[in-house]
């Protein structure tokens, strides 16, 4: 008889080996993974590396003292940043990153084939891949100790490109970053453009990583830039995204069309946005950031990986991280239920449903992007509660993810209020579903690592002194 700790390497074995499976080589060095090893589905494009995909496994090869995968992949993709990108004749910013990429060849020559959108299901930009290459280059310097490749000059020229893209004022008042939708791990339709929390937390942590890697080099308007963004970002978030119950409080006796400078309701919200759910469903001791904010409009779902990041980044306090994690405590049948992690909540409903995300079937009610249940999201729940000392929490989600995903075969998604459905149209063996496992575990079991992804309170720029 096996014993239960036989049983539980037998199955850490079987996930390594599906995710070596997953790993793609380029002119015979490994550069990244696959998205999905579905023998049963059509490969569309998750036969390709996705940036953000990408991550997952990265950390977990970073962990094992894998490095040079992440290092290749580094390498690639910055190549890949100042290719020919076009979409009707229109070229996109010259910092933008791919969303995917794959190996083609033409006879014995291989070569990369990248998409920066113009492929993708209604033609969504990557706003995010560029971020996780930031955060990701600091990863790997961490995890190695080797500063060399974030010094050479084409990375801090790609940095400085990034941040070019990144840093630009348009027509905004805000110092938060104006996004269409579906511009992240979310790529479709779902509301969830304007100022979407996703982008604005990545934006902030890529910003704290790009001010780690650049290096002085008599041009430091790029840090000074850095670091007022830095502050007027945590500022801006901290003071207007942040809901719980007193501020929910504050917002339902708001005054409408106040104009001038010194107001309460500056961005116009009206009380009677605030959905019914809210006010019955937010606990006494719990808190999180608001999905979105913009002129009239306050997003009031709440999406989870904005919020465990903001734990991650530093963007949220220590109090209100405490927060956020008690929010999860609370709510852990809606937010964790039968599979780790509840993408957002609540899902889009009935004529919203059909005018927000224009009538998308794949992100019906309680599934996909619209209130479905994520594996790839254990490793952020897993590094916010040891960011927060909750390790009981990731204990527990970690447990409820292992009982199912080895013999659901790692499924992309899950479907359903509590998450008990394998997602409608999920792949199997979805990699960044067996890396977020491994990688959580990894995490579980040496908690150091969380400096790879995580970065201390208190050392961004200035603040805003109003
Ligand atoms: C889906 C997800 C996206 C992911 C891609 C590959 O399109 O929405 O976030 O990167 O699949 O897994």
């Amino acid at each position: 008889m096996t014993s239960a700790i036989d049983n539980e390497s037998l199955l850490e074995a079987e996930a390594w080996q599906l995710l070596e499976k997953s790993i793609i080589y380029y002119q015979g060095k490994p550069i990244g993974t696959v998205a999905a090893h579905d023998p049963e589905s059509d490969a569309l494009n998750y036969d390709q590396c996705f940036l953000r995909d990408f991550v997952a496994s990265a950390l977990v090869f970073l962990m094992h003292g894998k490095a040079e995968i992440v290092r290749n992949f580094l390498i690639e993709t910055l190549k890949l940043q100042s290719h020919d990108k076009q979409m009707d004749c229109f070229e996109p910013g010259a910092g933008l990153m791919p969303a995917s990429f794959k190996v083609h060849f033409n006879g014995n020559e291989e070569f990369l084939v990248a998409d920066f959108g113009e492929q993708a299901i209604a033609r969504v930009p990557p706003v995010d891949s560029c971020m996780w290459w930031i955060i990701l280059l600091r990863a790997y310097e961490k995890a190695t100790g080797d500063l060399s490749l974030a010094r050479q000059p084409d990375f801090q020229a790609g940095i400085k490109l990034i941040l070019d893209l990144c840093l630009v004022h348009r027509f905004s008042l805000y110092p938060t970053m104006l996004v269409p939708d579906g511009a992240f791990m979310i790529d479709r339709r779902m509301g969830v453009y304007e100022h979407p929390l996703e982008i604005q937390v990545l934006f902030y942590a890529s910003l704290r990583a790009a001010s780690e890697l650049l290096l002085p080099d008599g041009d430091d308007s790029y840090f000074g830039k850095v670091n007022r963004r830095l502050g007027s970002l945590k500022y801006h978030i901290s003071n207007y995204y942040w809901l719980d119950l007193k501020r929910v409080g504050d917002i339902y006796r708001y005054k409408g069309n106040e104009f001038g400078k010194e107001i309460a309701n500056k961005f116009n919200i009206q009380s009677e946005s605030i959905p019914n759910w809210l006010t019955e469903w937010l606990p006494e001791s719990g808190g999180y950031l608001a999905g979105n904010l913009g002129p009239g409009r306050m997003d009031f779902r709440f999406f989870t990986l904005g919020n465990l990041m903001s734990i991650l980044a530093s963007l949220a306090s220590e109090a209100e991280s405490q927060r956020i994690m008690n929010l999860f405590a609370q709510r852990w049948q809606d937010l964790i239920g039968s599979m780790p992690v509840k993408i957002c909540f609540p899902a889009l409903e009935g004529l919203e449903w059909k005018i927000v995300t224009g009538c998308d079937s794949k992100n019906s009610p309680w599934s996909y992007h619209n209130g479905g249940n994520w594996p790839v999201l254990l490793w952020f729940f897993t590094a916010a509660a040891l960011k927060t000392d909750r390790t009981e929490l990731a204990q527990a989600a970690i447990a409820i993810a292992e009982r199912r995903l080895f013999k659901d075969k790692f499924p992309e998604y899950y479907d359903g209020h509590n998450g008990r459905l394998i997602g409608k149209e999920a792949r199997i063996y979805q990699t960044w579903s067996i890396a977020g496992l491994l990688a959580a575990k990894q995490l579980l079991a040496n908690p150091e690592y969380l400096e790879l992804i995580s970065f201390p309170e208190g050392l961004e720029g200035p603040g805003c002194s109003l």
